[in-house]
């Protein structure tokens, strides 16, 4: 009989065989994808119909055998740039409000990035996340399509906003994170590579349409939001995100001026002027490094204007308007 030390070291050499086989799997198919221009770096990979750069795409492929769901996880799902870190702080603030007061939160000391993990920077071997409590949050960029099998049967929230105002978002940001090896993107490339759909985890109509096509399928598991319904009519919106979280406003939480105060906390203008984001880095995987003040620009509606020409904005407009035609969904603003 094995003893349990030889049990275990049997296990992880079967785990590591695994391991090792997707690496090879990873190598050989990577030698085959087409290949396009990257923003931060300098090549994309099309996986399955979206754009991925090397790293995330094999971390999609390492989380499709390792990483285990819980029933009563909730993901944020979203596109770059569209309100991560907003839904980050909205979604932690409405589960745990109970746990924090108001006047000393834990976002007052801690980032919406640390608020719960990303799952798209995992490496082997992946966490198994047993520590968190129930209801897990987890947040990833992939498309609906792509995800690992096991994540499609919990809960998402997902958010998306104005492309025009996700490329221009994406390109500073991305700007500032582009390797330095490489000549800087100017806008007009970015644009051109937006409207062909080559940006990481594009492209960004068919990120959306994978969400709402599931949202309509499954309304009860998929909470379809958009950036400027939450910036427009904040309250209606916290209510409808906590109903589907599970967790809905009591009508004496409502008196007490609950969602007013997490309104507060979570907005823009509080949350970009604590210390705690305007310093330091976070650390997405091995390779990527953010500061904190990044995460936070302008967090406006409509700042594309001081960027895009009639034409662009056109030309933004007509390809969102064609690819999302009979979905029912409409992104873009008309004026
Ligand atoms: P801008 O670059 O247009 O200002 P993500 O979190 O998905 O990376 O998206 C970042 C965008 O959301 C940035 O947009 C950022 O300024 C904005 N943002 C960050 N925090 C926000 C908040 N609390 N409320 C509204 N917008 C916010």
């Amino acid at each position: 009989m094995l003893s349990s030390q030889s049990l275990s070291i049997t296990n992880e050499s079967k785990q590591d065989a695994e391991y090792n086989k997707i690496c090879e799997e990873y190598k050989n198919m990577m030698k085959t994808l087409p290949k396009g221009n990257g923003w931060r770096v300098q090549h994309l990979y099309n996986y399955n119909g979206f754009w991925l750069d090397s790293e995330t795409l094999k971390t999609n492929m390492i989380l499709n055998t390792y990483f285990k769901t819980q029933p009563t996880d909730i993901f944020l799902a979203s596109f770059m740039k569209t309100g991560t870190t907003w839904l980050k702080a909205l979604m932690f603030s409405i589960i745990n409000r109970h746990r924090y007061a108001f006047s000393d939160h834990y976002l007052h000391h801690h980032g919406p990035q640390s608020t719960f993990p990303f799952i798209d920077s995992e490496v082997y071997p992946v966490n198994d996340f047993t520590h968190i409590s129930a209801p897990r949050l987890f947040a990833t960029h992939y498309a609906r399509d792509i995800l690992p099998l096991c994540m499609t049967s919990c809960k998402f929230v997902y958010i998306c906003r104005d492309p025009k105002d996700v490329l221009i978002s994406k390109w500073i940001f991305m700007s500032k994170l582009r390797s330095k090896d490489l000549t800087p993107l100017l806008l007009g490339e970015a644009f051109e590579l937006f409207c062909q759909g080559v940006s990481e985890y594009g492209p960004y109509w068919q990120h959306v349409l994978s969400y709402w096509r599931a949202s309509l399928e499954s309304p009860d598991k998929i909470l379809f939001m958009k950036y400027e319904d939450i910036k427009e009519q904040p309250k209606v919106e916290l209510k409808k995100l906590a109903a589907f979280l599970g967790n809905p406003f009591t009508l004496e939480e409502v008196e007490k001026g609950v969602v007013e105060e997490i309104v507060r906390l979570c907005s823009f203008e509080n949350l970009s002027k604590l210390e705690v984001n305007k310093k330091g880095i976070e650390r997405f995987g091995k390779l990527v490094e953010v500061e904190k003040r990044d995460f936070f620009r302008k967090g406006e509606i409509g700042d594309w204007r001081n960027y895009l020409s009639k034409e662009m904005k056109d030309r933004i407009d007509a390809i969102f308007d064609d690819k999302l035609k009979g979905s029912g969904l409409v992104l873009t603003s008309r004026d």
